[in-house]
């Protein structure tokens, strides 16, 4: 992790979501929202492992849904039994401590156990790759709160998606699309 807000995609107990670990002077901490699995899972089993991947299309799937069971790899770290993506590139796993629940989250230490790199490769800059993460964050939200601004900042990435993504970008601005339609009519 370096420091900053690393944006990984964090496993539980067979649940995967998008979260970002705070890395700040020295500590790594995640606020997750009270609402979500991660959070009851992480409070419930003390632990969570944040898997590396550049894969856009995953981003999309875990923050929507989990994927199938055949996606996690079981292992044990430290004398925990923990679960990761199969595909990471890279992964770390933690123990956790909770902080605090303030309003509507819940504040963990993220205390590091274990990691690897399993696929060391070079990926120059895109801004479609961003662009998606950027849209996702917007459209968690937007789902929630169906805020027309939202929607104009997942259309202003969508653009630029089509501009300068690939096509694991291109599907995965689709996938999102889907996501949001299907959300906001109730299916
Ligand atoms: C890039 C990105 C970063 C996110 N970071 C967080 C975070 O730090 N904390 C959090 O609670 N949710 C975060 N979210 C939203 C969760 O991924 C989303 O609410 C998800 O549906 C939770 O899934 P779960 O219920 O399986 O835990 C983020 C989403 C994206 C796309």
């Amino acid at each position: 992790m370096r420091e900053g807000i690393n944006e990984v995609i964090a496993t539980t107990a067979m649940n995967a979501a998008p979260v970002g670990v705070i890395a700040r002077a020295g500590t790594l901490q995640a606020a997750l929202y009270l609402t979500s699995h991660t959070a009851e899972l992480v409070e419930r089993d003390r632990w969570l492992v944040a898997n590396l991947t550049h894969d856009p299309v995953l981003y999309v799937q875990t923050a929507f849904s989990d994927p199938a069971p055949e996606a996690f790899l079981q292992f044990t770290a430290g004398g925990i039994s923990m679960c990761r993506l199969a595909d990471a590139e890279a992964w770390a796993a933690f123990s956790v401590e909770v902080v605090r629940k303030a309003g509507a989250t819940l504040l963990v230490n993220l205390i590091p156990i274990a990691e690897e790199i399993c696929d060391l490769q070079v990926y120059p800059v895109n801004r479609g790759f961003s662009s998606v993460i950027e849209a996702t964050v917007h459209a968690t939200r937007y789902c929630v709160t169906r805020d027309p601004w939202l929607k104009q900042l997942i259309d202003h990435h969508h653009a630029i998606v089509r501009r300068c993504g690939g096509p694991r970008e291109l599907e995965a601005m689709d996938l999102l699309t889907r996501e949001i339609s299907s959300r906001l009519s109730g299916q």
